[in-house]
């Protein structure tokens, strides 16, 4: 089976190839010990909710991926999804090289065995999001976006689909971390607004990774959240884009990777249509701003 984004065409003149190489082989090392853990009893912790888990394979995976990258790249700079929930963690973009990480994106998935699970490697230079990695290992595949380059999903190249129409959309959602009333009142309008406009259905797995990677495959035409984070979202915005796609803020705006809201889709069309039914759920900012 061809699995690796290395299974393209060498690039050439890309300065971020060597960290790009990096990534695949760490993604899958990770999925390995995810795919190890899966099947074995899990301790949970809460983070800033009763719906937001961490487990000891989110700690343990993540640190090795950042001290393997840290090895080779000491330079560069990390965001990474444990280490940004501990007190006091800052969480900028600056202009250095960044990589962005998410060690198990799926954890509630995760400590139930439900097999949406996925690492997700970003990297970002001048703010700019350079690559992604994402590794679904409870299936093996692998999705990789270089930009410029394409993205592929095991070798196959990625293309959205090329629906406008909303009332011939599949459209793909996550519930985000908050649980009180007023939040959940305002994502089931905006769940109702996009069934009253005759989606023909919409979507929840519990990953937003893997939900934005089926919308790169064309499996799905859009995609909405309030309350993800940048970790989330990184890789599987360069897969997205490479794959023909588009990546929004929810205002109809260009993204803000911090801002912790997005709309995908695969045509602007469609993108502006989704983001016109959405009503604000307000979470900040992941760099506090
Ligand atoms: C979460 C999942 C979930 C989404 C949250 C994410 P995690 O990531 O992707 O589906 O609703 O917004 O933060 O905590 O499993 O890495």
């Amino acid at each position: 089976m061809r699995r690796s984004g290395e299974d393209e065409a060498a690039p050439t003149g890309d300065p971020w190839a060597e960290c790009f190489e990096a990534a695949v082989p760490l993604a899958l090392r990770a999925g390995q010990m995810i795919r190890k853990a899966l099947v074995e009893e899990k301790c949970f912790l809460t983070k800033t909710s009763a719906a937001d888990l961490v487990t000891e394979t989110d700690r343990l995976v993540e640190d090795f991926i950042v001290s393997e990258l840290r090895r080779q790249f000491p330079s560069h700079r990390f965001i990474a999804e444990e280490a940004a929930a501990a007190p006091g963690a800052k969480c900028v973009l600056t202009h250095s090289p960044t990589w962005i990480i998410d060690p198990i994106d799926g954890t509630c998935n995760f400590v139930h065995g439900f097999p949406a699970v996925a690492v997700s490697i970003g990297f970002a230079v001048h703010q700019e999001l350079e690559f992604g990695v994402i590794y679904h290992c409870t299936e093996e595949r692998l999705y990789t976006g270089r930009r410029g380059r394409g993205a592929f999903c095991n070798g196959q190249r990625l293309c959205v689909s090329g629906e406008t129409d909303l009332s011939k959309a599949l459209v793909l959602t996550e519930i985000g971390p908050k649980r009180d009333p007023a939040t959940l009142r305002v994502f089931l309008s905006n769940l109702e607004r996009l069934l009253l406009a005759k989606a023909h259905g919409v979507r929840v797995i519990g990953s937003s990774t893997l939900a934005l990677c089926h919308l790169a495959s064309g499996a799905a035409d859009a995609y909405y959240q309030f309350g993800l984070h940048c970790w989330d979202l990184a890789a599987a915005t360069v897969i997205i884009r490479e794959a023909g796609g588009v990546v929004i803020d929810t205002s109809g705006g260009p993204l803000d990777l911090m801002a912790r809201r997005v709309v995908a889709a695969g045509t602007r069309e469609m993108a502006m249509l989704v983001a016109q039914f959405l009503q604000v759920i307000s979470y900040g900012r992941d760099d506090g701003k």
